[in-house]
């Protein structure tokens, strides 16, 4: 695991975009594990503004979104199908047949969690998964105690995560109680993944996912098992972290990271 930290979000937000934009450039079919929630949405702004201004071309990539609601339909403006298409999809050249959301009114929801399994491993896996991370240590809706091999599957979500999304929903209430989410075990198998996590609301979940021992209670956790996993924080999501001034040096002295060095003082 290698774990930057940035001063703002913006700078955050164009690292990671830079990462997709370097390894979609590289590899136009590029199998691209997507996220939601409200660290996504200036992501996938800046991917917007790259495709329309920069020429950044997804017509031949493919994604895989990680989760979706249990009950919503896709028009319903609080479910994930519709989130995408409104803040990346509408907006940018994917063709349409390459994308995977899983189906949360599928009839037999089982079957929908296996059907979602094969349609990665037919893609040839996740090439590139980028992660938001819930105060409860969640990647995807990988709640407390979720198995650390787990697959796609269906999951109640926790009262912290039903609280943390409530203000989108109006009310903890109308917030859906169960979702499909691809499992930690399915994450894991990505062959790259970028987390991204800023503010400091999630300072102490971030020390505890990066610093803390590997545990279901923190899906996050999983990620040290990861070969190729980078975890991108501003100050405020970095403030809990006890290591920071090693993890600076190794990005000051990692020529991986030489070339982002100029976007980021732009
Ligand atoms: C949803 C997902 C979640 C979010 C997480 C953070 O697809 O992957 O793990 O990334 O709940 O959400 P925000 O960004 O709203 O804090």
């Amino acid at each position: 695991m290698e774990v930057i930290i940035l001063p703002s979000k913006e700078k955050v937000v164009k690292l990671a975009a830079s990462l997709i934009d370097m390894e979609l450039r590289r590899n136009p079919r590029l199998v691209l594990g997507l996220a939601t929630g409200r660290t996504m949405e200036s992501l996938y702004a800046e991917l917007v503004r790259r495709h329309k201004e920069e020429g950044l071309d997804f017509s031949l990539c493919q994604t895989f979104n990680l989760d979706e609601y249990i009950g919503l339909s896709k028009n319903d403006p609080h479910s994930y199908h519709y989130y995408m298409h409104h803040h990346l999809f509408n907006h940018i050249n994917i063709d349409k047949r390459n994308i995977h959301i899983p189906n949360g009114l599928a009839p037999n929801l089982d079957e929908e969690c296996c059907r979602y399994e094969y349609e990665i491993k037919k893609a040839g896996g996740i090439d590139f998964q980028i992660l938001g991370i819930g105060e409860d240590g969640h990647i995807g809706f990988n709640e407390p105690l979720s198995a650390l091999l787990s697959r796609t599957r269906v999951k109640a979500l926790s009262p912290l995560t039903i609280a943390q999304n409530a203000p989108l929903f109006g009310s903890k209430e109308a917030v859906p109680k169960r979702v499909i989410t691809m499992g930690v075990g399915t994450i894991l198998e990505s062959k790259r993944c970028v987390l991204i996590a800023t503010g400091k609301h999630k300072a102490k979940i971030i020390a505890k996912s990066v610093e803390g021992p590997i545990t279901s209670m923190i899906s996050a956790t999983a990620l040290q098992l990861h070969t190729r996993c980078t975890v991108i924080v501003d100050d405020e999501a970095a403030k809990s972290l006890e290591n920071r001034d090693y993890y600076q040096w190794l990005f000051e002295n990692e020529p991986e990271w030489e070339p982002f060095k100029s976007i980021l003082n732009e």
